[in-house]
C-alpha cells in the first residue's frame, strides 16, 4: 500500500469531538473512542497540500467558490458512480445536517409530517421535531442479518400526509447500500403521494465488494423531480471539520426554494480551507480511497471474525457500506440499557448508544472501525474479555 493506514496519529488536545469530549460524555478521559464517525487516518497528501498551500498565502478575506470546485464534484459523481449530475444543480452548504436542516425549513411548514426509517442517524429526530414538524417513523425490519423496508407502512404513512421522506444511503447505522429495487420502490410511491425526498448520501463512496451505491435521485426523472441529494467529500477522506458540501437538485422549482432558504441565512461562504479540500479531495482522492476501501474491508472482516468466534452474545449487522458495525448485543446476558455503561466500565471501549438511533436501536452499539488496525485488535480483546466476565 502506498498510503500507511496502520499509523496510530495521537489526535487528543487537538479538540477533537471524538477524542477531547470523552471524559464528559462517557465518564472516563481514557476510553478508547469508537463512536462519532470521523476517522484516525491522516488525509490524502493531496488535500493537506491543498489546505497548507493556501494557508501559506495569510490572507484569508471573502472568497468564492470557483467553478473548479463544483466540475470536482461533477466529475467525482461520474467517474465513481456513472451519475451525469450538472454544476448548475448544485448549491454549497456548510455541511450535511445543515442542509437537512434547511430543506425542511424550505420545503415544509410547521406540523407538517416528515418521515424517517429508524433505527437512523439520530440528527435526523432532532431536524424534524426542532423544526417543529411533525417526526414520522418507518420502523426498518431486521431480517437474517439486514435491515429491511417495511413498504406497506411506507405507503400508509405517505397516504396520512407525509410531506417529507429523509433517506440514508448507504445507510447509519445499519450499513445497507440500498438497491435498485428497493430505492424504486421507496421513491415511486414518493412521487405517487407527492413527498419530497431529502436522499443523504455523505457515506456513498465507502461501498463494500458486491454492492453498488445508487443515486436515489438516478431512478427516473419523476423521482429525481422529487429530489434533494447531499453528497460530501467529508466521510471519504475524514475531512468532517471543514463543513463543507453540496446539495444536487435538477428539478428548477425545487432548486429555488431550496437555494433562497440558502441565499436567506447568507451561509454560502463556507470556509476557505474546506473548499481547497473538497476539490483536492474530489481532483486527487481516487487511489487514496482505493486503498482506504480495501482497509476498511479488512477491518470489517476483523469484527465479523470476533463477532463469529469470540464475542458470544453479540451479532454483527454487516454492513454493506460506510465505517459503522452496528452490533446486536442483545444475546448479552444484559439489560439493554446496561449494555453501553459495561463496555466503557469493563471493556473500557465508547460506542454509540444504539437507542439514541431511536428505540428499535435498543440493545444495540454502533461501532466506528474506521481505525488502525491495531486500535480495532486491542477493542475488540477487550471486548471479548469483559465478555468473558458476565457468562
Ligand atoms: C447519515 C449522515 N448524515 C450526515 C452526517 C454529518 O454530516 P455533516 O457533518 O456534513 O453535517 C453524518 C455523520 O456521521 C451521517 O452519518
Amino acid at each position: 500500500m502506498k498510503f500507511d493506514f496502520d499509523k496510530p496519529v495521537n489526535r487528543e488536545k487537538t479538540n477533537s469531538v471524538k477524542y477531547d469530549l470523552r471524559g464528559r460524555l462517557f465518564g472516563k478521559e481514557d476510553v478508547m473512542p469508537m463512536w462519532v464517525a470521523d476517522m484516525d487516518f491522516r488525509v490524502p497528501p493531496a488535500v493537506s497540500r491543498a489546505i497548507k498551500e493556501r494557508a501559506r498565502h495569510e490572507i484569508y478575506g471573502y472568497t468564492i467558490r470557483p467553478q473548479a470546485f463544483y466540475d470536482a464534484a461533477v466529475s467525482w459523481m461520474q467517474r465513481r458512480h456513472g451519475w451525469p449530475v450538472e454544476t448548475e444543480w448544485m448549491t454549497f452548504t456548510p455541511g450535511i445536517v445543515p442542509g437537512v436542516n434547511l430543506a425542511i425549513q424550505a420545503l415544509t411548514e410547521p406540523g407538517d409530517k416528515v418521515m424517517i426509517q429508524p433505527p437512523v442517524y439520530f440528527p435526523f429526530f432532532d431536524a424534524v421535531r426542532k423544526n417543529h414538524r411533525h417526526l414520522v417513523e418507518n420502523r426498518l425490519l431486521l431480517k437474517d442479518g439486514r435491515y429491511h423496508v417495511d413498504f406497506d407502512d411506507f405507503e400508509r404513512q405517505l397516504q396520512g400526509g407525509v410531506r417529507m421522506f429523509i433517506l440514508s444511503n448507504p445507510h447509519n447505522p445499519g450499513g445497507m447500500v440500498w438497491t435498485h429495487q428497493e430505492l424504486k420502490t421507496m421513491g415511486e410511491l414518493c412521487v405517487k403521494y407527492g413527498a419530497t425526498i431529502v436522499a443523504d448520501e455523505i457515506h456513498c463512496d465507502i461501498v463494500f465488494d458486491g454492492h453498488q451505491y445508487i443515486p436515489m435521485a438516478s431512478i427516473s426523472e419523476a423521482v429525481a423531480s422529487k429530489t434533494i441529494t447531499f453528497i460530501a467529500p467529508s466521510k471519504t477522506f475524514n475531512i468532517a471539520g471543514l463543513a463543507s458540501s453540496v446539495s444536487i437538485i435538477s428539478d428548477d422549482n425545487l432548486r429555488k426554494t431550496f437555494n433562497e432558504m440558502v441565499g436567506r441565512l447568507h451561509i454560502w461562504h463556507g470556509n476557505i480551507f474546506g473548499t481547497e479540500a473538497f476539490r483536492a479531495a474530489y481532483e486527487q482522492g481516487d487511489q487514496w480511497l482505493d486503498e482506504l476501501l480495501v482497509y476498511l474491508r479488512d477491518n470489517l472482516s476483523l469484527v465479523e471474525q470476533y463477532t463469529r468466534e469470540r464475542l458470544d452474545g453479540i451479532e454483527l449487522v454487516r454492513p454493506e457500506g460506510t465505517y459503522l458495525a452496528w452490533l446486536d448485543c442483545r444475546g448479552l446476558p444484559l439489560e439493554d440499557e446496561e449494555v453501553h455503561r459495561f463496555m466503557i466500565e469493563r471493556a473500557n471501549v465508547g460506542f454509540n448508544d444504539g437507542a439514541s438511533f431511536g428505540d428499535n436501536g435498543k440493545g444495540f452499539q454502533r461501532l466506528n472501525f474506521g481505525c488502525p488496525r491495531s486500535t480495532l485488535e486491542k477493542v475488540l480483546d477487550n471486548m471479548e474479555q469483559a465478555i468473558r466476565q458476565v457468562h
